[in-house]
């Protein structure tokens, strides 16, 4: 289960040409081995989200280059890049983008659905993946019946049905309080000794400075200004 991640010389802008051109990822080089936790830290509007996009392949690069595995992936087609995304990354997106109306195990199920999975074993998974994160008894629960964690697990779920070597999660614990924070990080830590790549976007300090957190690299303006790897003693 590995899959590394290089980006090259990338920059995205949004609203290309126009006079609000705006550069949100301005020249990284980055190198994510497989294995470990990652932080991207950064005040309000420095290009995480914008980042943990174009390493989850979610978003094309404006410039410069995408390699999974080694491979240049950047101009692929689209068919081919989302079979790729599909094997190798799930997302956590900040807001959970849950399908409201929904039970907790279909929403977990989604992403399985274009591979053509038959039904009863993809079910199993979905309702393992829910026993794993203690989430059993919500199965059948309309997603906007859950709480905040509740909600967040859930989307964990959602992420891990494919069972992809890398897991992003943007702001994870954004609307968490601190006991949910660290009952994510140790569903983190569990991914991780299980040799999953984890890259999480974070504010907050619990998290950045969390034992289990491998690396932080620090962006601003779209740049990394700081990458910073703890030695495994301190861990
Ligand atoms: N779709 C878009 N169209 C135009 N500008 C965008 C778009 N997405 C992001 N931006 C801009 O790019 C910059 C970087 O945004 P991004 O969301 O990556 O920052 P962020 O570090 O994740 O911020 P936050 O901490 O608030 O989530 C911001 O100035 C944002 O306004
Ligand atoms: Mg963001």
């Amino acid at each position: 289960m590995t899959a590394q991640v290089e980006l090259a010389g990338v920059r995205k802008a949004f609203n290309e040409g126009q006079p609000n051109a705006f550069w949100a990822v301005d020249g990284i080089d980055l190198s994510l081995p497989s294995g470990g936790i990652t932080v991207v830290a950064g005040p309000s509007g420095s290009g995480k989200t914008t980042m943990l996009t174009l390493v989850g392949c979610l978003a094309r690069p404006t410039e410069g280059r995408v390699r999974l595995d080694g491979r240049d992936i950047s101009g692929l087609p689209e068919p081919f890049l989302a079979a790729l995304r599909r094997r190798t990354f799930g997302f956590v997106f900040q807001r959970f983008n849950l399908i409201r109306g929904l039970p907790v195990l279909d929403n977990v199920m989604l992403p399985a659905y274009p591979l053509g999975s038959p039904r009863g074993p993809l079910r199993r998974r979905a309702f393992e993946l829910l026993e794993r994160l203690g989430l059993a008894h919500r199965a059948e629960a309309r997603v906007e019946s859950l709480s905040g964690g509740e909600a967040q697990r859930t989307a964990i779920a959602r992420a891990l049905i494919n069972d992809p070597p890398v897991l992003i999660a943007d702001e994870p614990t954004a609307n968490l309080d601190s006991a949910l924070s660290s009952a994510f990080l140790e569903i983190v830590a569990g991914l991780r000794e299980e040799g999953r790549t984890l890259l999480l976007s974070s504010h907050d300090p619990l998290v950045r400075e969390a034992a289990v957190v491998d690396r932080v690299i620090e962006l601003r303006d779209g740049r990394v200004i700081a990458d910073r790897t703890r030695p495994a003693a301190t861990r």
